[in-house]
C-alpha cells in the first residue's frame, strides 16, 4: 500500500508582508516558515510531501530543491484550486491518507498531526479537519455542528451569517483526506461564493452529500492555527515560538538568568547546568554540551561544541568546539573548523579550515586559516597564516609544542616542526625543523646620532 502523504498549500502571496519572497518564506527563528510545517509533517513520520507553489514560486522552488516535491499554481484561484494542481502527487498515493497542511501555519506540530491520523483512521472518516477553540475566530472557517454535534460544515467569514460568526471552533487549515475521496470530491467544488474562489473547505459538505463520513479533531494546541500576515504578526509568533523554545531548554536542565536577545532555533540540543547569556543567537544545526558558559553576545551557526566550554563574544559558523575549550572574547571561527580539548583563542582571534589541537594557546589578535595545529602550541600575539598568494590556498602545518613568536609571518605551504620556535616579527617562507629556531628578520642596526644631523627637527607638536 502506498504511504500516507502531505501535500503544503504555500502560493499564496501574503500581500501585508510587502515582501519581494512567498510568504511561507517570512522566518521564524531564522527559519522560513514553509521549513517549520514541513519539519512537523517529517516529524510526524511522513516522507512524501508536495508543495504548492504560486507567488514567487521560483523562489521557493529554489528553496525546496531536495527536501519536497513541488507544483505550480500559475492563477491564485483558492484552496481547493491549490489543491487541484496536486492530482497527480494525490494518485500516486493511492489507497492512503493525505495530510494538507497551510505552509502560512508554521506551529502546527507533529503530536497533533499524528493524533488526528490516529482519530480519522478510528472512525473510519473520509475527511478530519483539525480544529481549535480560539477566543477570536475573527477570519477563519467556522466549524458548523448540528443540534447532535455532528460536524456538517465550514463556513467561512465572508460566508457566516451573524450566529455563525459566532463560533468559536474554527478550521485550522490542516486536514486529513483518504487520498481517494479527494481525488473524487476536488472536482465537485465550485467556486460560487463572494471571492469567487475555489474553497478547499467545500469538501465537508460535499462528502456529507456522497454519505461520507468527515469528523473534526479538535486539537489541544490551539497555537496550531497561528498563522502571520503582517511583520507585526510574524513577531509575535517569533516570540511566542523564542518562548517556547526556551522553556524546553529550561526544563532540560539549562540556565537562562536572562532572556534578552537569547533566540535559539528549536532543533537545538543543549546539556543540563549550562548558562545561555543575554545576546546569544544560536540559529540552525547546533547542538551543546553539559556544564558550558555561551554568551554573552555569541552566534552560533550549525556548531557543536563539547562540555565545559566557555564561549564568550564568539560567532561560529560549521565548526566544532571541543570539551573545555575556552573562546572569547572576541573569537571568529569559520567553516570547517575543529578546535581540540583545552585550547583557548581569546581578544581578536580568527580561525579557518584549521584543526587546532589541544591546550593549544591562541590568545590575541591571530588569524589561523587553512592550517593543521598540533597540541600545546603557543601563537604570541599577531601571528598570520599567510594562506593566500592571490591565486591559491596553501596550508601551514605547526608541529605539537611549537612556539610561534609574536608577529609572525607563516607562508604557506610552509611546516614548522615539533618544538620548534620562530623568532618574534620573523616571516618564515622555508620548512622549520623540530626542535629548532628560525630567526627571519633583518638584524637590527643602530645609526647613532642620526636624528641630530638629519636637522631640522619635526615641528613640535606642544
Ligand atoms: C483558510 C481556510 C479557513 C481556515 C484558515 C486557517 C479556505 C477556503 N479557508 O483561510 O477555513 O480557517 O485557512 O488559516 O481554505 N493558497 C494557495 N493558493 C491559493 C490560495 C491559498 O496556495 O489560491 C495557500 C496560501 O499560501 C496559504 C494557504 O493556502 O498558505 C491558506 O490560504 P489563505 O488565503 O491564507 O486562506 P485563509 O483565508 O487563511
Ligand atoms: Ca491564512
Amino acid at each position: 500500500m502506498a504511504d500516507n502523504c502531505a501535500v503544503i498549500l504555500a502560493g499564496g502571496e501574503g500581500t501585508r508582508m510587502k515582501s519581494q519572497k512567498p510568504k511561507v518564506m517570512a522566518e521564524l527563528l531564522f527559519r522560513p516558515m514553509i521549513d517549520h510545517v514541513i519539519a512537523a509533517a517529517r516529524a510526524a513520520g511522513i516522507n512524501d510531501v508536495c508543495v504548492v507553489t504560486g507567488y514567487k514560486a521560483e523562489l521557493l522552488e529554489a528553496h525546496l530543491a531536495g527536501s519536497a516535491e513541488t507544483v505550480r499554481q500559475t492563477e491564485r484561484l483558492g484552496t481547493g484550486h491549490a489543491v487541484m494542481q496536486a492530482v497527480e502527487f494525490i494518485a500516486r498515493h493511492s489507497g492512503a491518507n493525505v495530510l494538507i497542511l497551510n505552509g502560512d501555519a508554521p506551529f502546527i506540530d507533529s503530536k497533533t498531526v499524528s493524533d488526528a491520523l490516529s482519530y480519522h483512521t478510528a472512525n473510519g472518516f473520509v475527511q478530519t479537519v483539525i480544529s481549535a477553540k480560539v477566543e477570536n475566530p475573527y477570519g477563519y472557517g467556522r466549524i458548523v455542528r448540528d443540534k447532535n454535534e455532528n460536524f456538517i460544515a465550514i463556513t467561512e467569514e465572508a460566508s457566516a451569517d451573524a450566529e455563525t460568526k459566532k463560533i468559536n471552533e474554527i478550521n485550522s487549515g490542516a486536514m486529513w483526506f483518504r487520498a481517494d475521496a479527494l481525488l473524487a470530491l476536488l472536482p465537485q467544488i465550485k467556486n460560487d461564493n463572494s471571492k469567487g474562489e475555489y474553497y478547499l473547505t467545500d469538501t465537508v459538505s460535499l462528502a456529507l452529500a456522497s454519505h461520507l463520513r468527515v469528523g473534526a479533531f479538535t486539537a489541544d494546541n490551539a497555537d496550531a492555527v497561528l498563522g502571520a500576515n503582517s511583520r507585526a504578526q510574524l513577531a509575535q509568533l517569533n516570540e511566542l515560538l523564542r518562548k517556547k523554545v526556551i522553556a524546553r531548554l529550561m526544563d532540560a536542565g539549562v540556565s537562562i538568568p536572562c532572556a534578552d536577545g537569547v533566540l535559539i532555533d528549536p532543533g537545538t540540543e543543549i546539556g543540563a547546568d549550562t548558562v545561555i547569556l543575554p545576546g546569544t543567537i544560536i540559529k540552525e544545526g547546533c547542538k551543546i554540551g553539559s556544564d558550558c558558559v555561551i554568551g554573552p553576545n555569541t552566534v552560533l551557526y550549525k556548531t557543536t561544541v563539547g562540555n565545559g566550554c566557555a564561549l564568550n563574544s564568539v560567532q561560529s559558523e560549521e565548526a566544532t568546539v571541543k570539551d573545555n575549550a575556552n573562546l572569547g572574547p572576541f573569537v571568529h571561527l569559520r567553516p570547517n573548523t575543529v578546535i581540540g580539548e583545552h585550547v583557548h583563542c581569546g581578544n581578536f582571534v580568527e580561525v579557518k579550515n584549521s584543526v587546532v589541537g589541544e591546550h593549544t594557546a591562541v590568545s590575541h589578535l591571530t588569524y589561523v586559516g587553512d592550517s593543521d595545529v598540533g597540541r600545546g602550541v603557543n601563537f604570541g600575539c599577531g601571528v598570520v597564516t599567510v594562506n593566500f598568494n592571490g591565486k591559491t590556498k596553501n596550508r601551514c602545518v605547526i608541529g605539537d609544542d611549537a612556539f610561534i613568536g609574536c608577529n609572525t609571518n607563516l607562508i604557506a605551504p610552509v611546516r614548522v616542526g615539533d618544538r620548534a620556535y620562530t623568532a618574534a616579527g620573523s616571516t618564515i617562507t622555508e620548512d622549520v625543523p623540530d626542535d629548532a629556531l628560525s630567526i627571519a628578520r633583518q638584524r637590527q642596526t643602530n645609526k647613532e646620532n642620526w636624528v641630530i644631523k638629519r636637522k631640522p627637527y619635526r615641528e613640535k607638536k606642544y
